[in-house]
């Protein structure tokens, strides 16, 4: 049996452990793969046979419709197979995307056409002012404000291509790599040999396909790995499509590799990998930290960059896909991709800029989820805290060493033999009343809950989703799946059946429900989930996972929706959730397995990562290219999930995880206890800054993800997203800027470091957060050295900025509703500021009716007295209601009144102090201009603080303003 005990499963670890080191042989690579060698190999052919090589694939111009003007329907043939019918749809949507459809037309069987269902918000609108010129050649439509964008679909040989101010921006099938494999009837074996006949021999004619598909099949009926065998009930169905982007030299995306934020290529002159990059979720053991190997979710989604634009493709199929990168000059990016099923769905986001691809992705895909405030605070985790005690100890100790957290987490030994929902009675016989306790404290719990449910007639979970006929089929069809996972023998639930998902939603009601249907009753509002092993883990299952042969509901095989069911597992436990309560509150889900779309449901982490400096700095590439393919709300394992970091290791990892959106500490079961109370001085009073410092910040993460429910641009913004035109950054990915608050960070992933080189992009002052140094870019980019010995992180603040924030120690986020507010007021290079600051009530959805506050910040040269900077306050909600990406929660109704906005203001929620950097001259008084009321303050002299060499920053410290964050107002400084 599968680890039965606690004990059992320290020895089972120990074992593993012991193997250590990333399994390649569990993995295929893309030789391994039948659909991938033949996509490379199509790709090898078309290469060799250079400029001589046309697709096969072409339009038939008779069959050309424009169905209500607005879609362009037509047939297309392959001259490989001239009997088959392949059916093209093209579209340009209200935004200006470009949405191309192609599927078999009448084939044998069907190909997978569900994977929109799942990752869009709703159908996209056909745009009805575009038209259409049907011509001999082509169809063309040209549209745009400027009428400067241009889409042009070929027909002989098929291609799409966008087209910008006449360049090419996007071109598929440019390589003429197309190829749809059709459905086609399984060969009949040869008749076996009768006695007495004779010997013939067959000569074969020549097979006039082989220039395209090559002169054998190759594993397109059945395929063995290591020891499984896939039994392709349908034989091949593989589509591979090349997109090049002739005029962008840098490609983004196509989350999760670890690996940098510009993708490195995999094919052309000496490629950095030699295997595509692979999109298949799995659960790799101790992956590798530069690999294109792939992790545990998939967002098919690339960003191609140049000086001129930003455009990107979303390829949206869930099935297993290969992905190909390659450059035949700095400034052009050839990709090829394969997929095993499904139909082409392929949008092409436009753009041109980084923050207008963005928005066009939110409308298909949705923006991230407004997390609840807590979970924006720190988590604190490790597998396991073994008992309610335990938990109850942890819990005191951060209290005793006055340090913050949020969450205290429950890893999978709180059940009894993994069967989820249900506590270990020895080790957990209260468990109502820890949570209640660690309520008590003003923080949550999450408790872990994943996919698997042990094949146990005594576990009531299992036993009501075998009755209800909701587990995942074997293949055939027929009965229930069986792998093994952490329970031993265990069944998945097939979350694509809609006759689970009421089922499901219900076990999460923390109180019994009508009827005495089985609920978690041992559990309250105060529990939010951590869903794991989603992708799904199968540990005695090919390549660690199901096989893709397995029967999900209508008939789809798992190949077709592998991934896609990560995400769904996740959907579902959010809107169990978001249902248990009532008003409803936010609820928060970890999700380790992800695809497009899941940034509507909660966080995603890096999975089980090492504790090394090659994996914390990969992590943080890995955050930023989650980011920039919706998914925000993400982070890595604090301290790295194996191994046992050294103090300066661990140190360095906190300040990486204070500057990613979701910010927790885990750690493996066989690792040493390494809460940050444990740690010795000095490194244990670094820690407990960076704790401080994560909450003092948490206005500027939540005003950070307000901005991106709302407009989709990341939270994270590397170089490229903040200066598109700045070539210099676009290959940087260990920097980042927070939301639009000007802060720029650099966190340090290497040992003994004492200082670090940070790259400039603009002419503008930048000021050292901590020590008000000041350093000033060029209009072409610097990079300047900083200091950045263990205790210092390496954050600015760009000139032009104001950074509010809360710096009243407090022990979790939800005591710091009522604190009053700092704002640091960095002055640019013209003596002007900017911010904004978002506040709600951080648990229900009360500020979708405009219960919330929203204010702008500005600091400017004071035009009535002529003389001397006027910082203002005024109210945003006012000013934009409604800006909104359409389709997101967009804050609509919004009422300066509102019961959120009066309750701050009846607390007197107010600034408490003013940091205001780089004034010229010394003031001569400060005053608050409605009330005339001079205030105290406090000015150091700033050095040579705006030359062009740095310095530090003149300082002025206003002292208690009395201004409310509420109300409009402005102090003047003269
Ligand atoms: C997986 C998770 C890890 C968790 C462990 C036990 O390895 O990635 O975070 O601690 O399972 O549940």
């Amino acid at each position: 049996m599968w680890a039965r005990s606690f004990l059992g499963i320290v020895t089972l670890v120990l074992v593993v452990q012991d193997a250590a080191a990333f399994k390649a042989h569990d993995f295929k690579t893309c030789s391994q793969s039948g659909f991938c060698r033949r996509g490379r190999a199509l790709a090898q052919r078309a290469q060799e046979a250079k400029s001589s090589w046309t697709s096969p694939y072409s339009i038939e111009p008779t069959s050309v419709v424009l169905e209500e003007g607005a879609v362009v329907k037509a047939g297309v043939k392959s001259s490989l197979y001239p009997e088959i019918n392949f059916g093209l749809e093209v579209r340009i949507q209200e935004d200006g995307v470009v949405r191309v459809r192609m599927d078999e037309a009448s084939g044998l069987h069907k190909r997978y056409d569900e994977a929109a269902s799942w990752a869009l918000i709703s159908n996209p609108v056909t745009s009805r002012s575009v038209k259409w010129t049907v011509g001999k050649k082509d169809i063309r439509a040209v549209y745009g404000t400027k009428k400067d964008i241009e889409v042009v679909i070929s027909y002989q040989p098929l291609q799409v291509t966008l087209y910008r101010n006449g360049k090419e921006q996007v071109v598929v099938n440019g390589q003429g790599l197309l190829h749809m494999e059709h459905f086609r009837k399984k060969p009949e074996p040869p008749a076996p040999k009768t006695e007495g006949s004779e010997e013939q021999t067959v000569i074969e004619p020549p097979n006039p396909r082989a220039w395209f598909e090559g002169d054998k099949e190759d594993d397109l009926w059945e395929e063995t790995f290591g020891t499984w065998t896939d039994s392709k009930p349908k034989g091949p169905e593989s589509l591979s499509v090349d997109i090049n982007f002739p005029n962008h030299g840098f490609v983004y995306g196509i989350p999760q590799h670890a690996t940098r934020l510009a993708l490195p290529s995999t094919k052309g002159e000496s490629p950095t990998f030699t295997d595509p990059y692979r999109l298949y979720n799995a659960d790799v053991f101790e992956y590798l930290a530069s690999s294109p190997v792939s992790l545990y979710g998939s967002i098919p989604l690339m960003h191609a960059h140049s000086e001129d634009s930003t455009v990107a493709v979303f390829h949206l199929v869930g099935s297993e896909t290969w992905i190909d990168v390659s450059h035949d000059s700095e400034k052009s990016t050839q990709t090829h991709w394969v997929s095993e099923s499904g139909i082409l769905d392929l949008f092409i986001l436009p753009g041109p800029t980084p923050d207008e691809v963005f928005a066009q992705y939110a409308r298909l895909t949705g923006t991230p989820v407004l997390p609840a405030q807590f979970s924006l605070g720190y988590h604190q985790c490790r597998w396991n805290y073994v008992s309610s005690e335990d938990v109850r100890t942890v819990n005191k100790r951060f209290d005793e060493e006055d340090i913050p957290m949020d969450v205290l987490w429950l890893d999978i030994e709180y059940s009894p033999d993994h069967k989820y929902f249900i506590w270990n009675e020895k080790t957990f016989p209260d468990p109502v009343e820890m949570i209640n306790d660690v309520a008590a404290t003003g923080r949550k719990m999450v408790v872990i809950v994943d996919p698997h449910l042990k094949r146990d007639s005594s576990y009531p979970v299992f036993e009501k989703a075998k009755e209800l006929g909701v587990l995942v089929k074997p293949k055939g069809g027929e009965g229930e799946y069986e792998g093994w996972c952490w329970p031993g023998s265990s069944s998945w639930v097939d979350f694509f059946n809609p006759g689970a998902w009421d089922w499901w939603k219900s076990l999460f009601k923390p109180y019994q429900l009508e009827g005495g249907a089985w609920s978690w009753t041992q559990s309250t509002e105060d529990v939010h989930i951590w869903n794991d092993m989603n992708e799904p883990s199968v540990f005695n299952g090919p390549e660690i996972t199901m096989p893709k042969d397995n029967v999900h509901h209508g008939g789809w095989e798992h190949r077709d929706i592998h991934n896609i069911n990560g995400m769904l597992y996740s959907n579902l436990t959010w809107q169990a959730l978001a249902v248990r309560s009532d008003p409803p509150k936010r609820p928060f889900v970890l999700t380790r397995s992800f695809f497009a779309g899941s940034q509507r449901f909660g966080a995603m982490w890096t999975g089980d990562n090492l504790g090394t400096w090659e994996h914390m700095a990969v992590g943080v590439k890995m955050v930023l290219a989650n980011s920039i393919a919706g998914l925000s709300f993400a982070g890595s394992d604090v301290g790295g999930f194996f191994g046992n970091p050294d103090p300066e290791m661990l140190v360095r990892w906190y300040q990486v995880g204070a500057f990613a959106p979701f910010f927790r500490a885990h750690a493996h079961i066989d690792t040493k206890r390494r809460e940050p109370y444990l740690l010795a001085s000095p490194h244990k009073d670094i820690v407990y800054s960076i704790l401080r410092l994560r909450y003092a910040m948490l206005p500027v993460w939540y005003t950070a993800f307000r901005e991106t429910t709302v407009t989709g641009v990341p939270i994270l913004r590397p170089q490229y997203i903040v200066f598109p035109k700045d070539k210099n950054g676009f290959d940087i990915d260990d920097q980042y800027y927070i939301g639009s608050s000007g802060l720029l960070v650099k966190p340090v992933t290497q040992k003994d470091v004492t200082e670090t080189n940070v790259y400039l992009s603009d002419d503008q002052i930048y000021y050292d957060y901590f020590s008000f140094a000041t350093y000033r870019g060029t209009p072409k980019g610097k990079h300047i050295t900083v200091p950045a010995a263990l205790h210092q992180i390496p954050l600015f603040i760009r000139g032009g900025s104001i950074v509010s924030t809360r710096e009243r120690p407090r022990r979790a986020s939800s005591r710091m509703a009522y604190d009053p507010f700092t704002l640091r007021v960095a002055l640019s290079k013209d003596d002007t500021a900017k911010g904004d600051l978002y506040l709600d009530d951080g648990e229900t959805y009360t500020h979708q009716q405009g219960q919330y506050v929203w204010r702008q910040f500005v600091a400017e040269k004071n035009k009535k007295g002529g003389k001397g900077i006027r910082i203002s306050s005024t109210d945003l909600g006012k000013l934009k209601p409604t800006e909104a990406v359409e389709g997101a929660p967009g804050l609509t109704t919004y009422d300066p009144k509102n019961v959120y906005a009066k309750t701050l203001e009846d607390r007197n929620v107010r600034v408490e102090k003013f940091i205001v950097l780089g004034l010229k001259n010394k003031p001569k008084s400060v005053k608050v201009e409605e009330t005339g009321e001079e205030l105290a303050w406090d000015y150091i002299p700033g050095a040579a603080s705006t030359d062009k060499k740095g310095g530090m920053a003149a300082t002025l410290i206003i002292k208690d303003p009395k201004v409310k964050i509420t109300s409009d107002w402005s102090v003047l400084i003269l």
